[in-house]
């Protein structure tokens, strides 16, 4: 008798910060047959599938036939969000929704990753039936794609996660990951000036792809899970907090290192000051909810890239 085949499970975004990762956990696991896809990075073994071409998406989706669709592929950035509105709303609404449709015909489980600035940040911490109420563009249109996920008949989750950090190819990939590249590469002379009133829950990408594949085996083996979950660190920090736990892994002075109060540019995007994510109903439906602890995690990576 020939052993069935793994099912296959389909990560968009794979070239990107947190499909890199989330992709290397699949692999991993040996449970799956794992296809990547990125863009304008997208190298073999990750296929190149341009999710703004609804005929390339099709075409892929019928040849590959899987039973799962991490959908990570998004404009993240909420200042070029505001910037081109268009190519964020294509992506992050248009794509998601043609996405959502074909992964409900073909019976696919599709997990659509969204963000905690969904809400406003004026009444943490947020239960996933909570009101929302975005600040930015960036915000507006993964809405938009939640939106598009519900509203369509099918099996699908969509999974609000925070401020990610994690490896990256280049620190400028995370929030997280460029300030510690600049306590690193302060300049002589120059203060860092940091944000120390809103606060984060910085979320390392691996412990988001160990709940990701926590949901994908307990779909398949025919559990049902919410229809919005959330998954989030319980650790806060301001980005001043951050760069002063950067600062002593670095042994970087902490007078180098200024608390400010910033007020939002025309350029930048603006922010809620605290979206919390509750994740006990995540807890609850079974999905491992433990996290890295955040300085022990950042005292290993910065030894080794020292290295
Ligand atoms: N990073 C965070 O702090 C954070 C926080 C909350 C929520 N999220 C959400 O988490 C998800 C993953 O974010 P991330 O940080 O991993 O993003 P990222 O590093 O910016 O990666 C974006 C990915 O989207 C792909 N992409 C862009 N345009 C595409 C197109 N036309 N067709 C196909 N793929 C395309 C990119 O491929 P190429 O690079 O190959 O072009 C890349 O793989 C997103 O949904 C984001 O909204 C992120």
């Amino acid at each position: 008798m020939t052993p069935s085949p793994k099912p296959t499970v389909v990560i968009t975004g794979a070239t990107g910060l947190l499909g890199r990762t989330v992709l290397k956990a699949f692999q991993e696991s040996e449970k799956y047959e794992v296809i990547g896809t990125g863009w304008t990075r997208a190298k073999e073994p990750i296929q190149a599938l341009n999710l703004l071409s609804a005929t390339e998406v099709d075409q892929a989706l019928t040849r590959w036939k899987p039973r799962v669709l991490i959908h990570c592929a998004a404009e993240k950035r909420p200042d070029k969000a505001q910037e081109d509105p268009e190519a964020a709303e294509a992506l992050n609404v248009q794509a998601t929704g043609h996405l959502a449709r074909i992964c409900a015909e073909q019976g696919v489980f599709l997990v659509y990753i969204s963000t905690d600035y969904v809400f406003d940040g004026e009444d943490p911490p947020y239960m996933p039936e909570d009101g929302t109420n975005p600040l930015n563009f960036y915000g507006r249109t993964k809405r938009a794609g939640e939106i598009q996920v519900l509203e369509t008949e099918g099996s699908s989750v969509c999974l609000r996660v925070p401020i990610l950090y994690g490896e990256a190819m280049d620190p400028a990939e995370s929030a997280v990951n460029i300030l510690a590249d600049r306590v690193a590469h302060r300049k002589p002379g120059i203060d860092l000036e940091m944000d120390d009133v809103a606060v984060r829950f910085p979320t390392n990408t691996a412990d988001v792809a160990r709940a990701l594949l926590a949901m994908t085996h307990q779909t398949l083996a025919g559990q049902t899970l919410p229809r919005i979950m959330h998954f989030s660190s319980q650790e806060s920090f301001t980005k001043y907090d951050m760069c002063l736990i950067f600062a002593d892994i670095l042994k970087v002075p902490h007078e180098y290192i200024k608390p400010v109060k910033p007020t939002p540019g025309p350029a930048t995007a603006n922010r809620p000051r605290n979206s919390a994510l509750a994740i006990i109903q995540t807890r609850n439906a079974g999905i491992p909810v433990q996290t890295v602890d955040f300085t022990s995690w950042w005292r290993a990576y910065l030894a080794i890239k020292k290295q």
